[in-house]
């Protein structure tokens, strides 16, 4: 059974102390919550107070990104032995990543080796954009992102990382994928692995639905049998939201294991 997982991606929000507020709001309410992952992924900088914050929970911290190279001259950039430190989880690939700063599915892909290198489990973010799924494409862009990523990986270390269909259409914009849709298009990334893998390796790999998860939407969604969980972006910066959100998640996980 893939353990369901919530995700927040905080990107460029909240200073230091507001991050640490943030944490602390959170706390309480989703420390009952441990049939399931929780993962928080605040900026580099609060990274260090947030995981004090969370302390004796078992939340677990995320980076949003990272570089591939242990050490060097990277001005501005974050090594894994630095993530290394702080955190379990990386974001890698996010689509904001690949449309800003030109992340090429090369450089995702030496990112997430190097994640998995240093211990830390990377969220491999795929997702077409508003035209590529219009011109009916998103089946060869989910192929061509998912296969790339995990390219060279062993089935074993596929299983264990983590994946998050976020459609680009549907970051930020309020408007989600439908229940089916979001079923649907994880399949097909499913498919895809089990291809590139084997078919444990499908059945094992947790892919997680992003793009416009509020509490109102989320329960059809995570009812969804190919849905192991979500990563939430503009919601993950209430702590209302975000807890009500892994509540939910909570729930689903319970119901998907009832025969
Ligand atoms: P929103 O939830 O704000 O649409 O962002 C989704 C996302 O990009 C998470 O990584």
């Amino acid at each position: 059974m893939r353990k369901f997982v919530i995700a927040g991606n905080w990107k460029m929000h909240k200073t230091l102390p507001q991050a640490v507020a943030l944490a602390s709001d959170m706390k309480e309410g989703l420390r009952t919550l441990e049939e399931i992952d929780i993962i928080i992924c605040p900026p580099f900088i609060a990274l260090d107070g947030v995981r004090d914050a969370v302390q004796g929970t078992k939340i677990c911290i995320g980076a949003q990104n990272m570089h591939w190279e242990a050490e060097g001259a990277f001005t501005g950039e974050i090594s894994p032995p630095m993530v290394q430190d702080l955190c379990t989880h990386v974001i890698i690939g996010h689509s904001e990543r690949r449309s800003h700063f030109g992340e090429a599915d090369t450089m995702v892909n030496r990112k997430v080796v190097a994640a998995i290198a240093h211990g830390l489990t990377p969220i491999v973010c795929v997702g077409e954009t508003d035209d590529e799924n219009r011109a009916g494409k998103t089946r060869e862009v989910l192929d061509r992102q998912t296969t790339r990523a995990l390219a060279g990986l062993s089935a074993q270390q596929a299983a264990a990382a983590i994946v998050a269909y976020e459609p680009v259409w549907a970051i930020g914009t309020g408007r989600a994928a439908s229940p089916a849709e979001a079923n649907e298009t994880i399949g097909l990334v499913r498919e895809v692995i089990g291809r590139e893998f084997d078919a444990p390796t499908a059945a094992a790999i947790r892919i997680l639905y992003g793009g416009s998860i509020n509490p109102g939407v989320w329960p059809d969604i995570i009812a969804q049998p190919e849905v192991d969980g979500g990563l939430v972006g503009g919601a993950s910066l209430f702590a209302e939201d975000f807890i009500a959100l892994a509540v939910q998640t909570r729930a689903a996980y319970a119901a998907s294991l009832r025969p």
